[in-house]
C-alpha cells in the first residue's frame, strides 16, 4: 500500500466517527507498505496489510460479513479479467464499455474512487486522468489479482472454451496506466475508509444493485466525495434481487413506497436533492446507457445494458 494513502484513511468501523489509523509497518520497499497493520486508537481494531494490500473491510459491523462470495470464484475471476480487458488484448468480441465510462470523467487533481473496482480496469483507467485512483472491493480474489496486475503489468488469464477445454490469453497493461498513480484496496462500499471529502472523483460501476443497503452506498459516495469540484458516474443495470438486498432497500423496480419507478430516475432525483439525502446537491450532465459484457465460455456471453448518470457538484 502506497505511503500517500495513510492520511487519507479512518477506521471503516468506527464511522460516522472518523478516527485517524495509526500505522506499525514491519516491511517498505520503494515507499510501498508491504507488511504491517493499521489500527484504531478508538475501537482497538487492526487492519492488516499483507502482501502489500491492504484489507479496511471491518466485515461484520455492516452486516456484510462475507458469506460464499461468487466474487472470490476461478471462473468469476476469469470472465471479469476477460469483461475487464479483452479490448486491450484485442478479442473480437470484446466490449468498449470501459473505455465509455472513462471517457465520461474529465481529468482532475486529487483522488479517484472506484468503488467494486473488481480486477482494476476502470481504476487504471483512472490513472491518467488524476494524481492517485484508489479500486475498493470487497472481493480479495480481485483485489490481489488487480493489485499483481498493478505491480507485475501482465497476466496470463484461463479462458474457458466449452467443459474443461481452456485456453489462454496474455494481457499487457497500456504503457499510459501508471502503476505509481494506482492502488487497490480490500473495502466495504458502505463503510468506506476514506475522509469525509477526500475524493475529487467517484465511480460506481454495476454496484448498487448488487449492496445490502443501496442508500448507504450512495450516502458513503457523498459523504468521501468533495463539496465542490467533484464528478460522480454510477452506471447500472438495475437488476435489483432479494439475494443481495431486501426488496425495503431497493431503490427502484416497485411500484409502489418512497422508491418506485425506475433506480436511474430515483438516483437522479436523489442527486439533484430531492428527500435532501445526498447533500450538497448534484447537478446531472449526462445520462444513457452502455452495453457491458462478460464472458462464460467461448459461445456463452452476458449481454447487459448499465444505465448510467454523470453528475457534478
Ligand atoms: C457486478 S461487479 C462490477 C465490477 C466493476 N465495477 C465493473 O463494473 O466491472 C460488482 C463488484 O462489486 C463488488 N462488491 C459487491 N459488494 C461490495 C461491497 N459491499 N463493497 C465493495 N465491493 C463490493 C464485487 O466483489 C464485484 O467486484
Amino acid at each position: 500500500m502506497k505511503l500517500d494513502l495513510l492520511t487519507l484513511l479512518i477506521c471503516p468501523a468506527c464511522l460516522p466517527a472518523e478516527v485517524q489509523l495509526k500505522e506499525t509497518i514491519r516491511e517498505i520497499s520503494q515507499g510501498d507498505i508491504e507488511e504491517g497493520e493499521l489500527r484504531c486508537p478508538r475501537c482497538r481494531r487492526s487492519y492488516p496489510i499483507a502482501e502489500g494490500i491492504a484489507d479496511l473491510d471491518p466485515g461484520e459491523t455492516t452486516g456484510n460479513d462475507r458469506p460464499a462470495n461468487k466474487y472470490e470464484s476461478a471462473p468469476v475471476l476469469s470472465s471479469y479479467l476477460w469483461s475487464h480487458y479483452a479490448d486491450i488484448f484485442q478479442d473480437a468480441a470484446a466490449s468498449d464499455a470501459y473505455r465509455r465510462w472513462a471517457d465520461l470523467m474529465e481529468p482532475h487533481p486529487g483522488l479517484a474512487i472506484d468503488a467494486g473496482a473488481a480486477v482494476g480496469r476502470f481504476t487504471f483507467a483512472m490513472s491518467v486522468k488524476c494524481d492517485l485512483a484508489v479500486g475498493a472491493d470487497n472481493s480479495r480474489t480481485f483485489i490481489r489479482t488487480a493489485s499483481d496486475l498493478m505491480k507485475h503489468r501482465e497476466i496470463t488469464i484461463p479462458l474457458k472454451v466449452e467443459g474443461n477445454i481452456f485456453t489462454e490469453a496474455s494481457l499487457r497493461l497500456p504503457p499510459e496506466w501508471d502503476s505509481s498513480r494506482v492502488e487497490f484496496i480490500v473495502a466495504d462500499a458502505l463503510a468506506l475508509p476514506f475522509r469525509a471529502g477526500s475524493a475529487a472523483s467517484f465511480a460506481s460501476l454495476n454496484l448498487i444493485d448488487k449492496v445490502p443497503g443501496p442508500l448507504g452506498h450512495l450516502e458513503e459516495m457523498n459523504r468521501v466525495t468533495r463539496a465542490t469540484d467533484a464528478q460522480f458516474l454510477l452506471s447500472d443495470p438495475f437488476s435489483w434481487s432479494e439475494e443481495a438486498a431486501a426488496e425495503t432497500q431497493w431503490l427502484g423496480g416497485m411500484t409502489d413506497g418512497p422508491f418506485a419507478g425506475r433506480g436511474l430516475a430515483n438516483i437522479v432525483s436523489l442527486l439533484a436533492g430531492d428527500a435532501h439525502r445526498l447533500p450538497p446537491r448534484w447537478r446531472i450532465s449526462s445520462s444513457g446507457e452502455v452495453w457491458w459484457k462478460i464472458r462464460t465460455h467461448a459461445n456463452h456471453f452476458e449481454l447487459i445494458r448499465s444505465c448510467y448518470v454523470k453528475a457534478r457538484r
